[in-house]
């Protein structure tokens, strides 16, 4: 580049400069005394001469220019899109600003992470981000790898790893602002799953012991209440409410083992759709209608642990739905996924309890145990799949993507 800029001062500013002077020379040398007429001959003929020479070499450097320009043309519209190409590439969404905070450029992947349509330069950042962004970019503040909890416009909520920095010119001055973030959704539900299985391990451990603690004194309970019983001693009524409270409590512990217990998910065939038409026929209550659309999916998991978690999501539809309704149900095999999405239409899950409702014992049911989700969640993690769900006052929407070949 040295090279280029010298040439070009040189035909830009000097040879202009010397072409002048010799033209001045020129014209001073015709004014100049008379001479005989043989000497202005061959005066003359060498000026012009001169005068020749030196048009042909301004024509050959301007050829010269031309081609360093086009050579230098090239040369910045090659690293220009040389440095579109890496930025479009990266997987992370790229954006800049300018000082005013309109987009100026965002790469493809920008504007898919933000589940954009239109093009987003020319846009303010008002018009594309939503806090807590907005307010970094508000307050032209750097971040450095920050994750965020993000509701995107469309209400979707994404894990966003963001750094952003101020954007200089050649002379130093913040010219505006540059951002980097990642999705990093699915990581962090991977990190969900892993913590998940972690804590199911330890759970159990703990949990098979305090269990059997619990039900060696609930035999002897039991005992007694049925000597009680024997000996006609007159509290019948007291004798029974304890037996059935006994009896509830068996069958918590019962269903806390089954939650808590250790269990090395099967890998045999199973036929998904055959499991969900078996599973909404026998239970289905009055006033609800079935709408299935169940594709032919032949799967390699634990046919018992995928039992356990369409009953219990099914039993809690009938459930929401008292006043009856239509239990939608699709079943789609999709490349390595199977999809099973169960729609009730119901009366939803209120926003304050949504982030409550898969923990064990959490029920709003007055015969609830409130581990029916816990078992689904725990169900589908063991077999490696995963579960969303989606809630309003028309229903509620359980996605579980289960794989067709289960890897570990
Ligand atoms: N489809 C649904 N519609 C409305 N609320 C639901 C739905 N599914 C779950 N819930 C809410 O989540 C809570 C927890 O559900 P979960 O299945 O774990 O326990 P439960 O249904 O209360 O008890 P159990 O499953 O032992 O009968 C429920 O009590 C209910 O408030
Ligand atoms: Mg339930």
């Amino acid at each position: 580049m040295p090279e280029v800029s010298g040439n070009l001062l040189f035909l830009t500013v000097l040879f202009p400069v010397i072409f002048i002077i010799l033209g001045l020379i020129f014209i001073r040398m015709l004014r100049k005394a008379p001479k005989t007429t043989k000497e202005k001959r061959s005066e003359t003929a060498f000026i012009v001469e001169t005068f020749h020479e030196l048009v042909g070499k301004l024509k050959e450097k301007e050829r010269e220019l031309e081609v360093l320009r086009q050579k230098a043309e090239e040369r910045a519209v090659e690293i220009e899109s040389y440095s579109t190409n890496i930025i479009q590439s990266v997987p992370s969404g790229v954006v800049s600003l300018d000082d005013d905070l309109v987009v100026t450029f965002a790469n493809t992947p920008a504007s898919e992470i933000l589940r954009e349509k239109e093009p987003l330069a020319g846009k303010s950042y008002e018009e594309i981000f939503r806090e807590p962004l907005r307010s970094i970019l508000k307050k032209r503040e750097t971040v450095k790898r920050r994750e965020y909890l993000y509701e995107l416009r469309t209400g979707e909520k994404i894990w966003l790893g963001l750094t952003t920095s101020k954007l200089y010119n050649s002379s130093g001055e913040p010219i505006g602002m540059v951002m980097v973030f990642t999705d990093l959704t699915e990581l962090k539900a991977l990190e969900r799953q892993i913590q998940f299985r972690q804590w199911l391990t330890s759970l159990g451990e703990i949990s098979l012991g305090i269990a059997h603690e619990l039900r060696n004194p609930l035999a002897v309970i039991s005992g007694y209440v049925r000597i009680l019983e024997k000996k006609k001693a007159g509290f019948e009524e007291e004798i029974e409410a304890i037996s059935r409270e006994i009896k509830v409590m068996d069958r918590t512990i019962e269903n806390f083992l089954s939650f808590a217990r250790p269990v090395t998910p099967a890998n045999v065939d199973v036929d998904l759709r055959l499991l969900l038409e078996d599973l909404v026929r026998v239970e289905r209550p009055e006033g609800v209608d079935l709408d299935l659309k169940l594709d032919e999916c032949m799967i390699k998991s634990d046919e018992i642990l995928l039992r356990q978690a369409f009953t219990n999501l099914i039993k809690n539809a009938f459930e929401s739905m008292e006043e009856g309704g239509i239990l939608r149900i699709r079943l789609t095999c999709k490349g390595s996924r199977a999809i099973v999405e169960i729609e009730d239409a119901g009366r939803g899950i209120p926003e304050q309890i949504r982030d409550k409702i898969f923990l064990p014992f959490y029920t709003t049911k007055e015969k609830g145990t409130g581990l029916g989700l816990s078992i689904v969640q725990k169900n589908i993690t063991l077999i490696g799949g995963s579960l969303n769900f989606s809630s309003g006052p028309g229903g509620t929407r359980f996605v579980l993507e289960i794989p067709v070949e289960r890897s570990g």
